[in-house]
Order: structure tokens, then C-alpha cells, then sequence
């Protein structure tokens, strides 16, 4: 069964990269500041490698996340699905915070202006017609590293809670108490 679920969460991921109203399009990227407090925030999965398990994130360079990262590039993605009351948190390695001009490009016109505020995200404006915008951009592609996953499954008779740990000969799986 544990192989299926891994199977089954793999298969979510690479559909929410298509599918615009998939439950893990959008998932909760956790990381610590400088000062070791947490910092959650709302994220798009741009991108998911199954043979690598890699998740891919885009963002501005010049985000608190990425100061964050820096200065530890440990994070949790939480995906949840509604409907199937189901649960997963991905302990992860960021790996890469490239800028990646080409796929910049591919950006339709409104999302490569996001990554262009002359003001870096967070600065304090007067109102929201407030932001401008140059020619540089500060696009950043995220590449974060699977190390660990914990699939909880809310049902009744019995909860299903899963760890897949990632070892050098694979992918270690232990049922725990949910
Ligand atoms: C629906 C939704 C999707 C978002 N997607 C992203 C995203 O893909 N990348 C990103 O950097 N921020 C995204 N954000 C904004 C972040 O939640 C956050 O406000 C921003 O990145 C600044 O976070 P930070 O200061 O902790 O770095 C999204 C917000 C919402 C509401």
C-alpha cells in the first residue's frame, strides 16, 4: 500500500503543474529567518520532477524568503487536499535560487512585471497605485530537494500516517501512529 501512496502523491504533484484548480497548486513554503523564527507563506508549484522528487518555486530575488534560505536552506512544503482530508509535509533542500532568463520570457506579460518593482518586495508605498516598475528583472527559479515525506490521511476506522525518508538506497518508508 505504502508504495501506491507514494506513487498516488507523485502523481498529484505533476498534475497540479497543469491543472489550474488542483488542491497542491498552491501550497504553504516554510522557512526560518536569520533569527530562527518560522515564516509560512502561500506559494504556486511551478514545477515537479518525479524521478529527482524536486519542487520548483519562482520568486523575486530580493524576497525575505530568499534571505531566509541563505542563511539556512532548510524548508517544509505542505500540500493539503480538501476533499480527500489528506495531508502531506516535504522537508526539503533548496538546491538552486538561479535567475533563468528563458523562462523569465515565457512569463506572460503580467507575471514578468511582478518580478520587475523598482521597490523590493515588502517596501512600505503610499497606496496600491503606487508600485513602479524597470526594466530589470529579479526572477528567481527555486529548486528544492525532497528529503523527507509525511503523508497523513484523515479515515475512519483507521488514519493513515506514512514517512518516506529518503536514504542512499532509496526511498525508506515507516507507517507511525497517526
Ligand atoms: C495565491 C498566492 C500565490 C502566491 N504565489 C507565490 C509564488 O509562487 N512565489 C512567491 O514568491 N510568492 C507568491 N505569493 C506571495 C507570497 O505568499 C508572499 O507574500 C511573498 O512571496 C513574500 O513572502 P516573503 O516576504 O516571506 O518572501 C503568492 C501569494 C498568494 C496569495
Amino acid at each position: 500500500m505504502e508504495h501506491e501512496i507514494f506513487k498516488g502523491c507523485q502523481l498529484e504533484w505533476i498534475k497540479a503543474k497543469t491543472k489550474k484548480n488542483h488542491s497542491f497548486r498552491y501550497f504553504v513554503l516554510g522557512t526560518s529567518d536569520p533569527q530562527g523564527s518560522p515564516e509560512l507563506r502561500t506559494v504556486v508549484l511551478r514545477g515537479f520532477d518525479a524521478g529527482k522528487m524536486q519542487f520548483v518555486v519562482y520568486t523575486d530575488a530580493r524576497t525575505a524568503k530568499l534571505k531566509s534560505l541563505e542563511s539556512n536552506p532548510v524548508a517544509e512544503l505542505l500540500f493539503y487536499h480538501g476533499p480527500r482530508l489528506t495531508q502531506i509535509r516535504v522537508k526539503a533542500q533548496l538546491v538552486s535560487a538561479a535567475p533563468d532568463d528563458e523562462l523569465f520570457k515565457q512569463q506572460h506579460e503580467g507575471a514578468q512585471k511582478d518580478y520587475t518593482t523598482a521597490l523590493p518586495p515588502g517596501a512600505v508605498i503610499k497606496g496600491i497605485d503606487q508600485v513602479s516598475y524597470t526594466t530589470e528583472n529579479h526572477f528567481r527559479k527555486l529548486i528544492f530537494q525532497a528529503e523527507s515525506i509525511e503523508y497523513l490521511k484523515l479515515k475512519r476506522p483507521n488514519h493513515i500516517r506514512l514517512r518516506f525518508q529518503k536514504t542512499d538506497q532509496g526511498w525508506e518508508t515507516n507507517y507511525l501512529t497517526p
